[in-house]
């Protein structure tokens, strides 16, 4: 299967692309005939308690090892990523009111805005978790080997998945507690009685927008899903529960349920977006809204694995990564010989 995993420990191809890099007498040699056979065996039977002891020889338990080193990619993408969604809310839901019609909108800044800026953060690392298992895995294929050492900022990333799937629940959470207080809030209380209002001044008896309900029931019901499975992704990268499962068990988590919750998670961002895509007030100062950008990232590592799912392609992976190789290679080996 071709993918990466959430949250997960590195995988079979993680543990050989790692130990490539480890190996000195590798590190100059690009070719798989520098593997010793060591490291065939481990790639061989490597599980979950071979990594975890694999990862305890890694430079984090040095003397001198920085704090967090391996979250400081993630984390630095979700600050980034942070600034500028906010900037961007900011200028056209805070400062595009004000400066073209005078209306004070900054009491949005503490809620609205931050919970805009919240899901866009988390949709977005949850993409970035996938799209290196994905990259890797056309990789091999256009390669036809699995014994080519993936670059290095493709194995970097690859090392990461873990770190931007945790990030990208943490921000799942906040927008989740962040939107189930809306209505507890005191100006969503004052709007809703002016509405009701010039809804009588309106003589209007009901207020019902029966497509309105189903879009939210809809949206409200596959983001707390796609919240559901996230968790128990979360749950699942605990070493402790980890170990405890087999590698079938622990592929199903991370390969299966983590693109359910990517998919979930578009889905609800889409049906939340439902009519506005045609709605052309949406593009203020001629800038998308925020949902529209938000969906492009995930759709695209949806469509890729999709395409990977195919069965030309998925049945030319499993032969690459069961350590066929294709003709091409072979011969290109025997004329390096
Ligand atoms: C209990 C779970 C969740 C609830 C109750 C919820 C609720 C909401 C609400 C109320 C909005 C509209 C926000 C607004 O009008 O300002 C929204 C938008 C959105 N949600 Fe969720 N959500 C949940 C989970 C998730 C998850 C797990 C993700 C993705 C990882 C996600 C991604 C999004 C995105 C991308 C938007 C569109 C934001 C925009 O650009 O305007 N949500 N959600």
């Amino acid at each position: 299967m071709a993918d990466g995993h959430l949250y997960d420990l590195p995988s079979k191809e993680e543990i050989w692309v790692q130990q490539q890099w480890k190996t000195v007498d590798c590190r100059d040699k690009l070719n798989e005939d520098c593997r010793s056979e060591q490291e065939q065996n481990n790639l061989e039977h490597s599980s979950h308690s071979d990594v975890s002891a694999w990862s305890s020889t890694s430079p984090r338990n040095g003397r001198n090892a920085g704090l967090f080193p391996e979250w400081h990619l993630p984390l630095t993408i979700a600050l980034v990523l942070a600034l500028i969604v906010s900037i961007y809310t900011l200028a056209r839901e805070v400062l595009h009111p004000f400066l073209m019609n005078n209306k004070n909108e900054f009491y949005r800044i503490p809620v609205l805005v931050v919970n805009r800026v919240l899901p866009v953060i988390s949709i977005t690392l949850l993409s970035l978790a996938y799209m290196p298992g994905i990259i890797a895995a056309f990789l091999q294929l256009y390669r036809g080997t699995k014994y080519q050492r993936f670059p290095a900022w493709l194995n970097t990333w690859m090392l990461r998945r873990k770190q931007f799937g945790l990030l990208c629940f943490f921000f799942a959470v906040m927008h989740a507690l962040y939107s189930l207080s809306y209505p507890s809030r005191r100006s969503y209380r004052y709007k809703l009685l002016n509405w009701a209002y010039q809804q009588v001044k309106q003589q209007k008896e009901n207020a019902w927008v029966e497509h309105d309900v189903w879009r939210m029931e809809i949206y409200v019901c596959l983001g707390i899903l796609a919240l559901a499975v996230l968790s128990i992704l979360a749950i699942a990268s605990v070493p402790s529960v980890s170990t405890s499962l087999s590698w079938r068990e622990f592929q199903f988590i991370q390969r299966k349920l983590g693109y359910m919750a990517l998919l979930l998670s578009t889905l609800h961002a889409l049906v939340f977006a439902w009519n506005k895509w045609v709605d052309v007030n949406q593009f203020i100062w001629h800038t998308p809204p925020t949902f529209m950008i938000s969906v492009l990232l995930p759709i695209i590592v949806l469509l890729c694995k999709v395409i990977l799912l195919l069965p030309c392609l998925d049945k030319r992976l499993r032969k690459i990564r069961s350590g066929w190789q294709s003709s091409k290679r072979t011969q290109n080996k025997c004329v390096h010989l």
